[in-house]
């Protein structure tokens, strides 16, 4: 069905888009594809690998490109690179498919999907790994379980290492070992002059701290190495639960915000409205086969609608999460830092889910959600290896990142939800300075949940000047200007 409606639009967009710009790009794609030696490949519309590289979670975020390319070597990146700046050819360049904005891994030129950097190379000397760029979590996770070591990835199935990366990372380990980016300790990276670079801590210091949140404006990143951490089996899953339940979840949700202080535990709960009710779901996670007395246990003992809880493989319990249910539907996040949560907060949520969900259940898609995801409030300065990044621009407190996301079927809603979930974020933010929150004032987001238009200085802050200063000096050209996204 989906396939189908790709088809069909993909079609469409060969009729009406500007015949010289896409006569324009489809001689670039030639060019590239001359270029580049036989381990990568490019694809046109109509191929069924065209489809799998343009195809994102979230609907919105794909566009037709002239056609696709799959780059094998970083050699052949750095090509695809100087061809691009050369003739100045809008690009895109996509992990994992996950990005919630429109137009930061999809273009209408030429399309980069780096699928084919697959590898997962462990390395138990160093208590390292090599991750090609183009995996997903699922994929990394299952290539470690047997070595009894893992990674600071994501949290639910299918999101890309990638753009989860370049963008921060937060994981159900950050409590323990921070963000991901914390956990870098090289990027193989394809400079936008198409030059290979690794770039590690002493090799090039700026650069290192601008790839820790800095996304897609520094170069095309082709291998991660990672810092390893051993890894059991864990406990947790998936518990739902009815409107009549809300309020004893709330009152659970805040009291494990607040007093849990294990760095094992986390939860994400999540309140949603869909076929016209609110509900909420809960993840559960601890590191450990089974979590100490107390944890948990007010959770187990509201009675659910279903609930997926056990002893189980780290990939078991990223499996189990819902997230895809939604995949295929138009969607964006926006988000709200927050330095804690309280009843009157939790409330002001479950009330967004409903105000909003009443208002634009005009769309037969409706899907509106608020993930709280608290953490402890040391998660950035936790990590040992922790240097300086990019984001957040201060370590000295902890922000916690609340996920507003709503989802839809039809692209002539796109401008009123996405008007919406501004306002709903507005709105939070202000009651949560209502109620003393002073702190988030002027606080940055996070990059990988904020909203499209969102200034750079929103997420990066004082560390922009810096970030320009690098920018400056690696890509002079602006080459990267050429791909969307959080632009520097
Ligand atoms: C269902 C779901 C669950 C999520 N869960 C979490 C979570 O638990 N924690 C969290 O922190 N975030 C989470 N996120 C947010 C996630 O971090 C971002 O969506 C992230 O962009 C996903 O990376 P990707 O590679 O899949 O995305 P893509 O859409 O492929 O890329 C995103 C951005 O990264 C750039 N990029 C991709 N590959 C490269 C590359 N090789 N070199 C340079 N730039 C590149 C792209 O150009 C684009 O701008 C979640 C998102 C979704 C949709
Ligand atoms: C979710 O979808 C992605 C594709 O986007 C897929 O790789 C992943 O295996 C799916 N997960 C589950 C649990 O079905
Ligand atoms: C519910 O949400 C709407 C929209 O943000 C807001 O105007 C209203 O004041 C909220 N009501 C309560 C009781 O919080």
């Amino acid at each position: 069905m989906i396939w189908i409606t790709l088809l069909w639009a993909t079609l469409l967009t060969a009729v009406v888009s500007r015949p010289e710009e896409r006569r324009g790009n489809l001689a670039v794609c030639e060019t590239i594809s001359r270029a580049i030696s036989s381990t990568s490949d490019v694809y046109y519309p109509g191929e069924l690998t065209y489809l799998r590289d343009i195809y994102h979670w979230a609907i919105s975020s794909t566009q037709y490109s002239a056609c696709t390319v799959e780059p094998g070597t970083a050699e052949d990146v750095g090509i695809i690179l100087r061809i691009l700046s050369s003739t100045q050819t809008p690009f895109a360049v996509k992990g994992g498919g996950h990005a919630s904005n429109p137009g930061f891994s999809s273009t209408t030129g030429v399309h980069i999907s780096m699928y084919l950097f697959s590898e997962v190379t462990y390395d138990p000397a160093s208590e390292t790994v090599v991750i090609g760029s183009g995996l997903i979590w699922d994929d990394v996770y299952e290539s470690l379980a047997p070595h009894g070591v893992n990674v600071v990835g994501g949290r639910v199935t299918g999101v890309g290492v990638a753009g989860f990366i370049l963008g921060g990372g937060f994981s159900w380990l950050t409590n323990q070992y921070g963000l991901t980016i914390d956990t870098v300790v090289a990027y193989e990276l394809v400079k936008p002059n198409g030059e290979i670079a690794t770039v590690t801590a002493n090799s090039d210091a700026d650069l290192f701290f601008a790839l820790k949140g800095g996304l897609n404006n520094f170069g095309i990143v082709t291998r991660f190495t990672l810092r390893t951490f051993p890894q059991g089996q864990v406990w947790g899953g998936l518990i739902t639960y009815t409107q009549d339940h809300l309020s004893e979840v709330n009152a659970v949700a805040v009291k494990f915000a607040n007093d849990v202080t294990d760095p094992k535990a986390a939860i994400i709960t999540t309140y949603n409205f869909l076929l016209g009710q609110p509900g909420v779901s809960q993840l559960l996670f601890y590191d450990g086969p089974t979590p100490p007395d107390g944890i948990f246990d007010d959770f187990l003992a509201i009675p659910h609608f279903s609930m997926d809880v056990k002893t189980r493989d780290f990939v078991s319990l990223v499996l189990a999460s819902p997230s895809n249910a939604t995949a295929n539907l138009r969607g964006v996040f926006n988000t709200v830092s927050l330095l804690r949560y309280s009843d009157t907060l939790i409330d002001a949520i479950v009330n967004e889910t409903t105000f909003w969900g009443a208002r634009l259940g005009f769309d037969s898609g409706l899907f509106i959600s608020y993930d709280v995801e608290p953490f402890r409030p040391n998660i950035f300065s936790v990590s040992d290896t922790r240097t300086d990044s990019a984001y957040p621009p201060s370590r000295s407190v902890g922000l916690l990142p609340l996920n507003l996301y709503y989802a839809w079927a039809f692209e002539i809603s796109d401008d009123t939800f996405q008007d919406a979930i501004r306002q709903s974020a507005a709105h939070l933010y202000n009651v949560a300075v209502g109620q003393g929150q002073s702190d988030i004032v002027g606080a940055v987001v996070y990059p990988n949940y904020a909203i499209f238009d969102t200034p750079v200085e929103s997420l990066y802050g004082s560390n922009v000047a810096r970030m320009k200063q690098i920018k400056a000096s690696v890509d002079p050209d602006n080459v990267m200007a050429l791909a969307g996204g959080f632009k520097i």
